[in-house]
């Protein structure tokens, strides 16, 4: 196997890795991390608030979804709610891009 296949099976196990460990860091490029970031505020805060701390949708943030699993919080976040105004992201974000919002709205509220 040459030297680039390998990285890229490497690469691939890796991101395998992640998303099935869950609690594990996202790994994330730098600057897809701040386009994350800056959806998670503007566009998840237009329902969750700019502070993710509730509006439309409930509190979003470390303390109130400490309770959740990181699967079904990544799920929530794919898929939606049926019957309920939070809409499905799948279009939008990749499973580790969830897993990646997940662990920084774990980190919301403490900062
Ligand atoms: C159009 C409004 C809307 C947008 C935009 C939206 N949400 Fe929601 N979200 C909701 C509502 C309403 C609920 C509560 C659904 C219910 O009643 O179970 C919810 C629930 C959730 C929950 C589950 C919370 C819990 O306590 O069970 C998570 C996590 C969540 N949203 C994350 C996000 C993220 C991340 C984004 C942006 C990528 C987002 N939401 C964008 C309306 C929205």
């Amino acid at each position: 196997m040459s030297d680039l296949a390998s990285l890229v099976v490497a690469g691939v196990l890796g991101v395998i890795g992640v998303v099935a460990d869950g609690e594990a860091g996202a790994e994330i490029a730098p600057q897809r991390a701040q386009a994350l970031e800056h959806m998670v505020r503007q566009d998840c805060g237009s329902c969750h608030g700019l502070s993710l701390s509730g509006g439309l949708g409930p509190d979003i943030r470390g303390r109130a979804i400490e309770g959740l699993e990181t699967r079904a919080l990544v799920e929530v976040i794919l898929d939606g709610r049926p019957g309920t105004a939070m809409p499905a992201w799948r279009p939008l974000l990749t499973e580790e891009e969830a897993l990646w919002i997940v662990d920084y709205l774990r980190a919301a509220g403490s900062e």
